[in-house]
């Protein structure tokens, strides 16, 4: 009792000294010269839970974007040492190949214990792990990874095939509710997760046949349980994304919101996502100690590709896979869930597309990659859909060299936190015309496609660059196409609305979808052959 007396003044002071006091001096003491800046909110300047808010409104990247237009300021300070530049010149500064900014600590905050290729920050570390995943991400695997993706696909298909209801009547718009047979968002969820497992691991989840992300999780003592794959996985992502912006406090402020039966429960769904990643890793890990040679990513983990094994510790393998299936999933489905919605929403667009893919479809159910990799209007709707809402809209925090840096011809500071988002970036009207338009065929002329490109950055760029960007196309590409060609879908009604939220990627809720069989194209029979 006596003690408590004593301890709660004492950590009420220390806790004033450290959020309050202490910053305010800062801000005033201006070290950095930071202040010149206008601020996200009167407050940002001073700490980061503005940012922290903003950030759980929903959809930060917007909130922000506006903000620099609302404000007319190119540079915005976000937090007391953080930056963000909404003038599409500081790409290149910040994300380039030749930018001296390096990943913010926020990567290694919300890294596990071994960086894997996407959060280490050390630009030596990463050379390494870049250049052994390179090899399986080269373009020659793609083409022999197209067999996976196509039995995915037909797989996907099979599931709707039995989903489908009769056509909609061509004077309605509003199907009955009980014709809404998928959630398309769900299920493209499911897509992706089977292809990415299976590609990265040869890994067959049965997620497409069971119609639910159920798998199997393994704690670290080897026992299993069942746990919800892609729940696991965006309840880590949502609850994150509210606390991480004050990376100091953020295993504190986590620990306090699970004093709150929300958070608590939210905390509690992520918790088997780390399970997951270590049974597929574990399992996968296994076949090739047991001599299995399997065609996969996994394989050039273990081996150069002359066969020099490159014994890795087992926690830089548990790291890498998990980079990848964690990134490799969600971004592709959301991309796609995305650009379904807008083809929906515009049918002359999505009439273009059907008349494109239609004239090389022969007797295929899924699409062969070398008939439609190259068609320029399904290219420009997926690029599009892209543009519009990149599925990972946010800035992404980056770190300038103790020296400082140039960024969009000023210079900021050693140990600063610098980003420009994708959304802001995708709307400058100076480079895309009518940035709210959902327009393809902005992308169909070659000299105008080479002047946005530059600016178009869903795969962010530079060094740290998406890795699974060509992947993602060959998922995208197959999919669009053999959906387009084999059905025609309703939303729930016009007004209808998708749900969203941003959390490191823009996380989609529902969308319910009516879809039935093509009237207008021969039927093939769908004939799933599975050597996987
Ligand atoms: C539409 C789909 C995708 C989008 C929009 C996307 C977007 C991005 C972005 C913006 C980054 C940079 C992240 C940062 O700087 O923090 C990134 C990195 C990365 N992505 Fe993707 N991605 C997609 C698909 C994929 C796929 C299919 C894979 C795996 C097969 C993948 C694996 C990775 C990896 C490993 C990195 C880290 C690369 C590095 O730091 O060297 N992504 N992605
Ligand atoms: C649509 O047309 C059919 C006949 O073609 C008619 O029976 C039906 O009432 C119409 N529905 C609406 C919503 O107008
Ligand atoms: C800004 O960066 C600092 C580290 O430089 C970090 O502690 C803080 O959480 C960041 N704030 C935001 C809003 O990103
Ligand atoms: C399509 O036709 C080709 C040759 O005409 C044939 O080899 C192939 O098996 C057919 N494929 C399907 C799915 O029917
Ligand atoms: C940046 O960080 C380095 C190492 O942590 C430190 O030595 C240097 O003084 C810092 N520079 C600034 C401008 O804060
Ligand atoms: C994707 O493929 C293109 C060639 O089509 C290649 O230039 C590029 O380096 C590849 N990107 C990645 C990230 O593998």
């Amino acid at each position: 009792m006596g003690i408590a007396v004593l301890t709660f003044p004492l950590v009420g002071a220390y806790l004033a000294i450290v959020w309050l006091i202490w910053p305010i001096v800062n801000y005033f003491r201006d070290p950095k010269g930071l202040r010149k800046y206008q601020s996200l909110f009167f407050l940002s300047g001073i700490t980061d839970l503005p940012y922290c808010y903003v950030s759980s409104r929903g959809f930060r990247s917007k909130s922000i974007t506006e903000a620099h237009k609302n404000l007319n300021a190119p540079i915005l300070r976000i937090g007391p040492n953080n930056l963000s530049f909404g003038d599409v010149s500081a790409i290149k500064d910040i994300y380039g190949h030749s930018t001296q900014c390096i990943k913010d600590l926020k990567y290694s905050i919300t890294g596990g214990p071994h960086p894997n290729i996407f959060d280490v920050v050390d630009k030596r570390k990463h050379s390494e792990k870049r250049k052994r995943l390179s090899a399986a991400f080269a373009i020659k695997n793609l083409v022999n990874w197209e067999y996976k993706v196509a039995d995915t696909t037909a797989r996907l298909l099979h599931a709707f095939d039995q989903r489908c209801t009769a056509p909609l009547p061509s004077n309605c718009t509003t199907p009955a509710k009980d014709e809404l047979t998928i959630d398309f968002n769900h299920w493209i969820n499911l897509f992706t997760i089977e292809a990415i497992n299976v590609i990265a691991l040869s890994s067959k989840l049965g997620v497409l046949e069971q119609g639910d992300d159920l798998v199997t999780a393994q704690r670290m003592d080897k026992s299993t349980y069942k746990a919800h794959y892609r729940k696991a996985q965006n309840k880590a992502a949502f609850a994150t994304s509210h606390f991480v912006w004050d990376y100091q406090n953020f295993h504190l402020l986590t620990s306090i919101s699970k004093l709150f039966p929300r958070w608590r429960r939210i905390w509690g769904d992520a918790e088997p996502w780390k399970d997951v990643i270590y049974h597929q890793t574990v399992t996968r890990l296994n076949r090739y100690q047991n001599g299995e040679k399997l065609d996969d990513f996994f394989a050039s983990l273990m081996e150069t590709k002359s066969g020099e094994p490159y014994n890795l510790e087992f926690g830089e393998i548990l790291g890498d896979v998990g980079a990848v299936i964690d990134a490799g999933a969600d971004t592709t489905a959301i991309a796609l869930t995305q650009v379904m919605e807008l083809l929906i929403r515009h049918p002359a667009h999505l009439k273009t597309l059907r008349e494109e893919v239609d004239a090389v479809f022969e007797n295929e159910t899924v699409a062969l990659f070398d008939k439609v990799r190259n068609l320029p209007f399904l290219r420009a709707c997926l690029d599009e859909a892209m543009r519009i809402i990149p599925p990972t809209s946010a800035g992404l925090p980056r770190r300038t060299p103790p020296e400082g840096a140039m960024i969009l011809g000023e210079w900021i500071p050693g140990n600063t936190s610098v980003s420009m988002t994708a959304y802001a970036t995708h709307h400058d009207p100076n480079v895309f015309l009518n940035p709210e338009e959902f327009n393809p065929h902005r992308w169909m002329d070659p000299a105008e496609r080479k002047r946005m490109e530059p600016y178009f950055i869903p795969f962010s760029t530079g060094g740290r660059g998406c890795i699974g960007r060509n992947i993602s196309y060959l998922e995208q590409t197959i999919m669009l196409a053999s959906l387009v060609h084999r059905y025609e879908f309703a939303l729930p009604s016009p007004e209808w609305k998708l749900e969203r939220f941003e959390a490191f990627n823009l996380l989609m809720g529902k969308m319910p979808m009516k879809i039935w069989r093509r009237t207008d194209v021969p039927k093939g029979d769908l004939a799933i052959s599975s050597g996987i």
